[in-house]
């Protein structure tokens, strides 16, 4: 499969890692062409990894993912071309984070709308799939807890975009991914997301991730 990320930080070399892993060919986006930070991470993957800009990436992805400064995200959608993500499955993994000099981040958005509600606005013929975003990135690929396996939430409006994304999560080594509703839930996903920024300082610990307990 072909794999488009919109993004050269962190979370999209680590998306891009676990999918080159698992034998896919990827593609990182950047607002211009030879990103350093793409460049440098295609350059460690045996000809898997490629780079270009977000319209190179956005054709390029059969699957697309986003993965870009959260508040920036809609006007990335529009640079990368909005008619290259019709009809595709799109995997958001952005947080409208609004950062401060002093504490943790904000959500920017957050009780009318969502970042992923405004990214599903933009592309209205794509099938946006929120994943990804409520833990750290050090934790997207084959996590690993004493507890066991962490707990994933998807939402999004397409049933058969989930599907796909929960198998995508599934290959990632997320055997437990809960969908909790349409891609309205991103706000209750996004407000996760601070919670879970707050738990990791709080505990002065990044190695964390949610999971329910059930009985
Ligand atoms: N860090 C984590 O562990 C983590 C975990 C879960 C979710 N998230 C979310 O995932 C997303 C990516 O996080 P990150 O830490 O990897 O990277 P980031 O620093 O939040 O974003 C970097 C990307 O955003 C692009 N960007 C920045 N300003 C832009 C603008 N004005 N217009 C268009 N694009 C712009 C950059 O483009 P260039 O390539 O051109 O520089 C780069 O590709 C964020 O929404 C974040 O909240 C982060």
């Amino acid at each position: 499969m072909k794999v488009g990320i919109l993004g050269s930080g962190d979370v999209a070399k680590s998306l891009g890692t676990g999918f080159v892993t698992l034998g896919h060919e990827v593609r990182l986006g950047s607002r211009t062409a030879g990103n350093p930070k793409a460049t440098e991470w295609a350059n460690a993957t045996n000809g898997k990894g490629s780079t270009g800009t977000f319209a190179d990436t956005a054709a390029f992805g059969e699957v697309i993912v986003l993965a870009t400064l959260g508040v920036a995200t809609v006007d990335a959608i529009r640079q990368a071309g909005v008619t290259h993500f019709d009809g595709k499955v799109v995997i958001d993994a952005t947080n409208p984070l609004a950062f401060s000099a002093q504490g943790t981040p904000s959500l920017a958005i957050g009780l009318t709308t969502s970042q992923g509600e405004e990214n599903q606005k933009a592309i209205p013929k794509a099938h946006v799939v929120k994943a990804f975003n409520t833990t750290g990135n050090a934790n997207f690929f084959r996590p690993k807890f004493p507890g066991g396996p962490p707990d994933m939430f998807v939402c999004g409006n397409d049933a058969g975009a989930k599907k796909k994304v929960i198998e995508i999560l599934h290959e990632f080594g997320w055997p437990s991914v809960l969908d909790v509703g349409g891609i309205e839930a991103s706000r209750e996903l996004e407000s996760l997301c601070i919670l879970w920024v707050k738990s990791a300082f709080a505990l002065s610990n990044f190695q964390v991730a949610f999971k329910l307990l059930r009985r």
